[in-house]
């Protein structure tokens, strides 16, 4: 292949969402390997191929320097890089975008789905983001509610739900989220689901048609995107600030029928929106007939300041549909959720979970009512924030006696993780799975974006479910894996 053949064949084959670096790497690799760059053709220079692809030169050098360093590349010195003698594989075709090889089967949404796909076969231990500590879950008290409401069962506790959930919790959630989080409600606008994601589904099932523009934060959580992806819904990524998320001045192509945010709490980067985009968000959303989902996914956990109200509540309950949870206040696998609905559409939504989903789980609907109005989920909540925050601190203390002020943390003020920012020509896609090689769970910052213009290089890292004391060895390992990948990081002197 000529250098232009080549520019041409990697423009078309790589995919927007994922990390360049590692794509380069990949697709000159299977390149080599393929027989379509020949032993001995002279690669073009890095200068040159990153202007072509509009991407930065360390990008390419960083490719190039991952096919030196296994033996597919030959540096000649003063006249470049070529293509070294290697074992083949048999040619064939590169499979097309978006066309996994081992499932020809699936529909387009369905390979949509499974091609950006970001779920972690590892959910616990240092430092995996999101996932709270789920051995201090009171579970003697849990098991005492529950035990009782198996006593004294009724028939109708055992078969499906009904719409909307067990009356009892949605009386509970009602006045707890009226008091904790300003939501103006009442139970009969509350739809308990099995955790956000479902809530998300029902919306977007219930309220767009396939084809229908729904933005989302850039970047945000790849789970909610996934569950947009699969229905076919045509998503565009809108930039965030500050401020939260920028109503675009001269927005393009067709105004949303969802607008999909995190107002208390921006997923990952942590900044909270501001009172004027709140209310410039309403008004944009009223006059084009918007609906906005609000994911109030971890609010409880605020350190220093206090949580700030929904916007739901500023709203009025009209134009929002507020999206909440227990996986991060509880446990994960609990798999309840909430979702509070405009009055008009309550009684619609009931009656269409309860088509879709056929929900059940009433006697641990049952045992959340009681924790909830018994005040344990307060007492469990205001005690983790207790807890969390310390790790924060621990964690914080690690970073700054690593890397100093060298590496910005974002977002640390509230949630289950912080952001730690890399140096832009960082790969924190590779530098994640060496750091799972080394034991310890990270995400790279670069997955959550889904436009590689936009793309900034950090690492997520959760401290929840990390006990304080191995806050600092884990993450003087982290440290270690860091620095491998960013060699021009100084080291740091210690005062
Ligand atoms: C931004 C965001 N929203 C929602 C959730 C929770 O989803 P679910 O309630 O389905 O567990 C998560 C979990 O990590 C999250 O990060």
């Amino acid at each position: 292949m000529i250098p232009i053949d080549l520019a041409d064949w990697l423009q078309q084959h790589l995919r927007e969402g994922q990390a360049v670096n590692r794509q380069l790497h990949e697709l000159l690799l299977q390149a080599v390997l393929q027989g379509r760059l020949a032993a001995g053709s002279k690669l073009p220079s890095s200068r040159w191929l990153a202007q072509q692809l509009g991407v930065s030169r360390n990008t390419v050098i960083d490719a190039y320097d991952n096919l030196r360093a296994q033996g597919c590349l030959d540096t000649r010195q003063g006249s470049g890089s070529y293509v070294a003698e290697v074992e083949r594989e048999a040619p064939q075709l590169p499979p097309k975008p978006g066309r996994p090889k081992e499932a020809p089967a699936l529909s387009k949404r369905g390979r949509l789905l499974l091609e950006q796909a970001g779920v972690s076969a590892r959910q616990w231990g240092a430092f995996m983001p999101g996932v709270p500590d789920v051995t201090e879950f009171p579970v003697r008290t849990w098991l005492r509610l529950h035990n009782r409401r198996w006593r004294e069962a009724q028939p109708e506790r055992l078969s499906y739900a009904p719409g909307g959930g067990l009356p009892a919790l949605r009386d509970a959630l009602a006045e707890h989220l009226r008091g904790a989080r300003s939501v103006q409600c009442t139970a009969e606008q509350i739809i308990v689901t099995s955790g956000s994601h479902q809530a998300v589904d029902l919306v977007a099932r219930l309220l767009t048609d396939p084809g229908d523009t729904v933005w989302l934060e850039e970047p945000c959580y790849w789970g909610l995107r996934s569950t947009l992806q699969s229905l076919d819904l045509n998503l565009v990524a809108q930039a965030v600030d500050s401020e939260g998320l920028r109503w675009p001045t001269r927005p393009r192509g067709a105004m949303p029928r969802l607008v999909l945010a995190t107002p208390s709490h921006q997923y990952p980067l942590g900044m909270v929106m501001s009172l004027a985009r709140r209310q410039h968000l309403l008004e944009q959303c009223r006059s084009h007939g918007s609906w906005i989902v609000e994911d109030d996914y971890d609010s409880e956990f605020r350190f220093g300041t206090r949580p700030v109200a929904s916007l739901q509540g500023l709203d009025g309950g009209d134009r929002v549909l507020y999206v909440g949870s227990f996986s991060k206040t509880l446990f994960p696998g609990l798999r309840l959720g909430y979702l509070v609905v405009p009055a008009s559409l309550a009684p619609l939504f009931a009656k269409a979970s309860a088509e879709l989903y056929r929900e059940g789980q009433l006697q641990q609907q049952a045992t959340l009512a009681d924790f909830i109005q018994q005040g344990h989920l307060g007492s469990h909540t205001r005690r983790m924030r207790t807890l969390y925050g310390r790790r924060r601190e621990a964690l914080l203390a690690a970073v700054h006696e690593q890397f100093g002020a060298q590496l910005p943390v974002l977002g640390d003020n509230a949630g289950l993780h912080l952001v730690l920012q890399l140096p832009a020509d960082t790969d924190d896609c590779a530098l994640e799975t060496a750091a799972a090689a080394a034991g310890i769970a990270v995400r790279a910052l670069s997955r959550y974006y889904s436009r590689p213009a936009s793309v900034q290089r950090g690492l997520l890292l959760g401290y929840a479910c990390v006990p304080e004391h191995k806050i600092g060895p884990a993450f003087q390992t982290l440290a270690g894996v860091i620095r491998q990948h960013c060699p021009h990081l100084a080291t740091r002197k210690r005062s």
